[in-house]
């Protein structure tokens, strides 16, 4: 199939191209996770978890993948997706490169990018890539598959697309905050901020929305509101979603505040300048209004829009979060090397 017939295939439909011998192969999207393979994937992450307590545990997990070696491909601006895949790789054995700035590989001679890939190809196993473009990881996996060496692609955050990993640390983080409380079903989210053009929370609400009767609160801009192809997937997936441009009203009703920044390097003409945020932020006082039992989640990095003394709140959560993403991602490795049966090893 060529590439333009590819595109024509609906997201949800591609699913099938990310799998080989019925197991997941590629890491592309959030749409081609159910929740029997999170739950999978979050009791790994949980062995890998306990197992990092112990120094015969950690030299156990540094068996695993002793063997496979991965490329971090990050041509965008990273902190935490990049470092947490190093260690999350140092944790399961691999041994990694990196190429962060291209103009520091054969790119700036003019090596097309198709080309870069498919030398990182001949000596590792696997590429996590982050790059700017909507889509470009998928389309690299794509032409990667048509190779004589293909090879697991991670899409480690894809413009303001998708951002698979990132979506399966926040949740994991949901599902452990909330496992003696019923668990993630039954609960009530609430998104705020730049809900448009955050590749985060489109693809955690996704996976979200597998979940049995979550009710989801959009808390954003006009300008800045859920994409539509989103809210269409959501009423097939009949999920109650409530709109709102008011975020005090809305703390004292959800069990979940998930915060994200203003994503204005996606300004086409400084449209960002136009909002005033504080709308859209969190301050200790608005801590009073929440329950107490509740959890503030951001996916980081962030601006004004938590202020640094709410840190100090036993229900943000973020801080925990991003070192969920350590756990998680090395689960998803040992997952698609199909090596998480050798944790009963240990
Ligand atoms: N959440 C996240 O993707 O952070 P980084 O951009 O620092 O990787």
């Amino acid at each position: 199939m060529n590439y333009e017939d590819y595109l024509k295939t609906a997201p949800d439909d591609r699913v099938k191209y990310y799998q080989r011998d019925d197991r997941m192969y590629h890491v592309m999207r959030t749409q081609q996770f159910d929740t029997s393979l999170l739950e999978e994937l979050f009791e790994i992450a949980n062995q890998i978890k306990l197992m990092t307590r112990k120094p015969n545990g950690i030299d156990f997990l540094k068996s695993l993948l002793r063997h496979k070696k991965a490329m971090l491909y990050f041509t965008q601006p990273s902190t935490r997706t990049f470092l947490s895949f190093l260690g999350a790789c140092q944790l399961v054995g691999m041994d990694t490169a990196e190429v962060r700035d291209p103009s520091l590989s054969s790119e700036y001679k003019g090596e097309s990018q198709e080309d870069a890939v498919r030398v990182f190809s001949s000596y590792f196993d696997m590429i996590v890539m982050r790059d700017p473009k909507p889509g470009f990881c998928e389309y690299m996996a794509y032409y990667l598959d048509r190779s004589a060496r293909s090879v697991p692609f991670i899409n480690g955050g894809s413009g303001k697309d998708q951002h698979p990993t990132q979506a399966l640390l926040d949740l994991y983080t949901m599902y452990r905050s909330f496992q003696d409380r019923g668990g993630v079903s039954g609960k009530r989210y609430a998104f705020v901020g730049d809900l448009l053009r955050g590749r985060a929370v489109r693809s955690v609400i996704f996976l979200l929305s597998q979940f049995d009767d979550v009710e989801m609160y959009f808390v954003a801009p006009d300008a800045f509101q859920v994409a539509p192809d989103l809210e269409q997937s959501l009423e097939q997936s009949r999920v109650k979603i409530i709109k709102s441009g008011n975020l005090k009203e809305v703390l004292p009703d959800v069990d979940c505040v998930y915060m994200t920044r203003i994503q204005d390097e996606y300004d086409m003409s400084g449209e960002s300048g136009q909002i005033n945020y504080d709308q859209f932020s969190l301050y200790p006082d608005d801590l009073k209004m929440m329950k107490p039992d509740s959890i503030i989640l951001h996916p980081l990095p962030r601006r004004s829009e938590i202020h640094p003394e709410v840190d100090l709140d036993p229900r943000a959560m973020y801080w925990r979060q991003l070192r969920n993403g350590l756990y998680i991602r090395a689960a998803l490795m040992l997952y698609v090397f199909n090596q998480s049966h050798r944790l009963q090893e240990y």
